[in-house]
């Protein structure tokens, strides 16, 4: 086994659900600002990056966000708290973004990838993220994906509730490239979907289609932090080879 597939295995191995934070022991926030930019290297769909990363550091602000998190311990001996949110809402931006990026990157618009880049995120990224507010144009797709997907294989997402999962899957993926960051740094974490995403969401001065993925609590883990042996389901049972 190569040496860095040895260190990702101690990684992995060694991250835990931490519930319990070490109140004394030293806890470098620099660390949070690595992780935080690890985070975002994250692979995610159509690069469009519909995340936030929102650190929760003051002490009021630990207390209030922790008190959402229905005063779970992982939340309230936290040294930190991070909130990843997605923001669907953000595509026109991204698009944009995005667009003056493929200029760049192709000098030549006239060429094929060139052309190929500029019409997928000109054409195709606002069919797929545009959404009105009775999903009409997403029963349509569906329809569309549907007579379309009986002669050939057809990518079939493109309702309002599977533009939500892919937002969600984008941001759970940098949410684990955080914690795997936090072990790394030596520190634990423990994510947390048993929360108020409302009044978080409230809290942060979030817009109505901004939604929260986790919270996840960092800091030193104190011994009594992991409250059992690790469990998992047998691998016969989740591992298929076809
Ligand atoms: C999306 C998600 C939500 C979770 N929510 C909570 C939570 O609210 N509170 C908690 O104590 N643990 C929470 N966990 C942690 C899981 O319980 C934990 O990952 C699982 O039991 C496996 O243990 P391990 O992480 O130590 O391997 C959550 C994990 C995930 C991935």
């Amino acid at each position: 086994m190569k040496e860095s597939a040895q260190v990702f295995d101690q990684i992995v191995n060694e991250r835990r659900s931490v519930r319990v934070y070490d109140a004394e022991a030293e806890f470098d926030h620099d660390a949070v600002r690595r992780s935080i930019e690890r985070a975002i290297l994250a692979p995610n769909s159509s690069n469009m990056q519909l995340w936030e990363f929102y650190r929760i550091k003051s002490p009021e602000a630990l207390k209030k966000v922790a008190w959402m998190c229905m005063n779970q311990k992982a939340a309230k001996t936290a040294r930190e708290l991070l909130v990843v949110v997605t923001r669907r809402d953000l595509w026109r931006k991204r698009q944009q973004v995005l667009l003056k990026e493929i200029e760049k990157v192709y000098k030549d618009k006239e060429g094929k990838g060139g052309k190929r880049a500029i019409g997928y995120y000109k054409s195709l990224i606002p069919k797929y993220y545009f959404s009105d507010p009775l999903d009409i144009w997403g029963i349509i797709k569906k329809m569309i994906y549907f007579f379309v997907g009986l002669r050939r294989p057809m990518v079939r997402h493109g309702n309002r509730a599977d533009i939500r999962i892919s937002v969600h899957k984008s941001a759970a993926l940098a949410a684990q490239n955080f914690m795997m960051s936090m072990k790394a740094e030596g520190y634990d974490t423990c994510p947390m979907e048993g929360m108020d995403a409302k009044r978080i969401k409230n809290f942060l001065g979030l817009p109505r289609k901004a939604e929260i993925n986790m919270v996840i609590g960092c800091g030193p883990g104190a011994e009594e932090g992991i409250y059992s042996e690790r469990f998992r389901i047998p691998n016969e049972e989740v591992v298929f080879e076809v």
